[in-house]
């Protein structure tokens, strides 16, 4: 047993879905949330930049709340730094690309399978490096999906505009017939129905929310330390506009997220002239 919090970290509102999927699974775990989004998007950031953030916050969440594993609930992140931080940092540190590989290759029949993400993690290779060593005989086709992201914060998930865009990018998965099409950044499980219209309806769409959840606990008790005792309230912090990220987040997150507290990167300008006031 161990009543430390998990730690879990989003460019932004995206990994909200993962919290969700962790408040839901697992209810008496508690919770400390870094939404990055002072410094989003990360997707169409060089990986290098990324990788920074994440140490950032990895080593923050550690040193300030003693974790006891950090989940790291971003695509472009995970791709970014996924090994690294595991390399780095004694705590256990999960990333989102390997458990949605494992929940798509279970759904497909064919083994023709797509994968669809920003720029940032479609050019890292590494859902590509992922797929092959899980079943070196898949065939995975991949596409980046520059402009999703902005729809989303938009609130525009079915616009014609939209669907023109996601025609448009998402051809090369259409054209290969794929079985089942991971949804590869956070944020593009809000924009489902049209992806799903675009693919067509007999293509299963696959987020990797759940899947992250269920490796989370299995971990958590492969290494005897669930949480025991009262739920306590998750605690949820913004590097940007926190009433934003309050107004936003509920809606997607639901009624738990509430007192957002700000976030501000240690090594940040900001930090440096908080120190100073
Ligand atoms: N959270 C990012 C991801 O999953 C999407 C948003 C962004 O570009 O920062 O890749």
């Amino acid at each position: 047993m161990d009543p430390r919090p998990i730690g879990v970290f989003d460019s932004g509102f995206g990994g909200l879905t993962v919290a969700r999927a962790l408040i839901d699974l697992l209810p008496k775990e508690a919770l400390v949330y870094v939404g990055d989004t002072g410094r989003y998007p990360y997707g169409s950031k060089p990986l290098d930049d990324v990788s920074s953030y994440a140490h950032e916050i990895t080593r923050w969440l550690i040193e300030e709340h003693d974790v006891k594993m950090v989940v790291v609930a971003c695509n472009t992140a995970s791709a970014a730094a996924l090994d690294d931080l595991q390399s780095t940092y004694d705590r256990p540190i999960v990333g989102v690309i390997d458990h949605g590989v494992s929940s798509l290759l279970k759904v497909s029949r064919t083994r023709n399978v797509g994968v669809i993400g920003t720029v940032g993690t479609i050019g890292s290779g590494a859902y590509q490096t992922e797929v092959g060593k899980a079943d070196g005989d898949a065939r995975l086709v991949c596409a980046a999906c520059p402009g999703f992201v902005e729809f989303v914060e938009r609130g525009e998930l079915a616009s014609d505009q939209v669907r023109v865009l996601a025609q448009r990018l998402l051809s090369p998965i259409v054209d290969a017939k794929v079985d089942a099409l991971l949804l590869g950044c956070t944020h593009y499980p809000f924009l489902a129905r049209t992806i799903s219209e675009v693919v067509g309806r007999d293509v299963v769409l696959v987020s990797s929310a759940d899947e992250t959840a269920f490796g989370v606990r299995t971990m958590l008790i492969e290494n005897d330390t669930l949480r025991e005792g009262e739920p306590v309230p998750p605690l949820f912090l913004s590097s940007g506009d926190v009433e934003e990220f309050e107004r936003i987040g509920s809606m997607l997150l639901g009624p738990e997220l509430k007192n957002v507290n700000r976030w501000t990167a240690p090594g940040s300008d900001q930090a440096t002239s908080d120190q100073t006031e």
